[in-house]
């Protein structure tokens, strides 16, 4: 639809530009504490919070601590939280079997949540590279980074995180199949109400580089992740890729990361008219908050431009860690 506009002077845009008030009703996208998914670090002990270097305002908390935070953050009206666990190494294997062990930190920091908070939705990873000594996120074999042994484990994964009192699964691991053989899982073991957001789009990405400290796997990490996440000059490809993960049973989208592929958001909004979501990533973060302690760009305000501006995309809600300051500001 082209809008219709009468020359000028009959038409002057900014006649709706002129008051606050004017500006409010003419605007067209709104950013809501609702959007908001909050992605959350746990590591091991107790009453532990330490500091992610490279993501200032970021923390690794223990599960007591990743508890009172998720109370803080619901009573802020932040509906979910995601969970990724920091595992300690020598939980770090070849066969990952750390990845589905029901007592695992991501796992009990899931059934912690769901105890104290039990109105907050709980998100989950999954991916074996917290758990796998080589960094991957699938089993390496020989150089190769095997797909259907992987989706195996992913199974068991995910059916450990519903155990648990997961929501929301969210595989970020991008093997081939995953989607259709957990969603299998979940109806055959009576999870039946488990949602998956799939990370069905998702770039082999230089963003991500602070959160493989957080999860310290930036140091196990060997070669790249290119022969499963895409390649950042691809757009049609994530369209078949979102539509494939919706045929296999994903209930809801994501592209990752989120500012620099805003134009994929838009496509995926446009052609599935699904529930779909960005991840503003770590290094997305950590860029903003650099500037901002230099004193080089006003933090918030470009906090809350970047989480409008995925609104405005298409997006229907963000992974972002900014979300407790984010909801902060909204509340006034
Ligand atoms: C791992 C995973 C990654 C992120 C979420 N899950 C990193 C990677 O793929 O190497 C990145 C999140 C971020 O950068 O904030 N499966």
């Amino acid at each position: 639809m082209k809008p219709t506009v009468a020359p000028f002077p009959h038409t002057r845009l900014r006649r709706a530009r002129r008051t606050p008030a004017l500006r409010g009703l003419t605007r067209e996208n709104l950013l809501s504490v609702e959007d908001l998914i909050w992605p959350v670090f746990v590591r091991e002990g107790k009453g532990e919070i330490e500091p992610v270097a490279s993501m200032p305002g970021v923390y690794r908390r223990s599960v007591d601590k990743i508890a009172e935070a998720a109370k803080e953050a619901h009573a802020l009206g932040i509906p979910a939280i995601c969970i990724f666990p920091y595992t300690p190494l020598e939980a770090r294997t070849e066969d990952c079997a750390e990845a589905w062990n029901p007592d695992n930190i991501a796992n009990r920091a899931i059934r912690a949540v769901k105890d104290a908070v039990p109105d907050m939705a709980v998100m989950t990873d999954v991916a074996l590279d917290p758990y796998n000594i080589n960094g991957h996120d699938g089993y390496v074999v020989n150089g190769e980074i095997v797909n259907d042994r992987t989706v195996e484990a992913l199974v068991r994964m995910t059916l450990a995180q519903a155990q648990a009192g997961a929501d929301i699964i969210g595989p970020s691991d991008m093997m081939d199949g995953r989607i259709g053989a957990m969603r299998t899982a979940l109806e055959q073991e009576g999870y039946q109400n488990v949602m998956i957001l799939s990370y069905s789009a998702k770039y082999a990405s230089a963003y991500y580089g602070p959160f493989r400290d957080a999860v310290g796997a930036s140091g196990a990490l060997t070669g790249d992740k290119k022969t499963y996440q895409m390649d950042p000059a691809n757009s049609d490809e994530a369209l078949r890729l979102i539509e494939r993960d919706l045929r296999e049973g994903a209930d809801m989208v994501m592209v990752k990361p989120g500012t620099p592929y805003l134009d994929i958001i838009r496509r995926v909004k446009d052609s599935f008219g699904v529930p779909t979501f960005a991840y503003q990533v770590s290094g997305e973060y950590a860029m903003i908050q650099a500037a901002a302690q230099n004193g080089w760009i006003d933090g918030e305000k470009i906090m809350m431009e970047s989480l409008l501006g995925f609104k405005r995309a298409g997006c229907n809600g963000v992974l972002t860690y900014f979300a407790p300051e984010a909801a902060k500001l909204l509340n006034g």
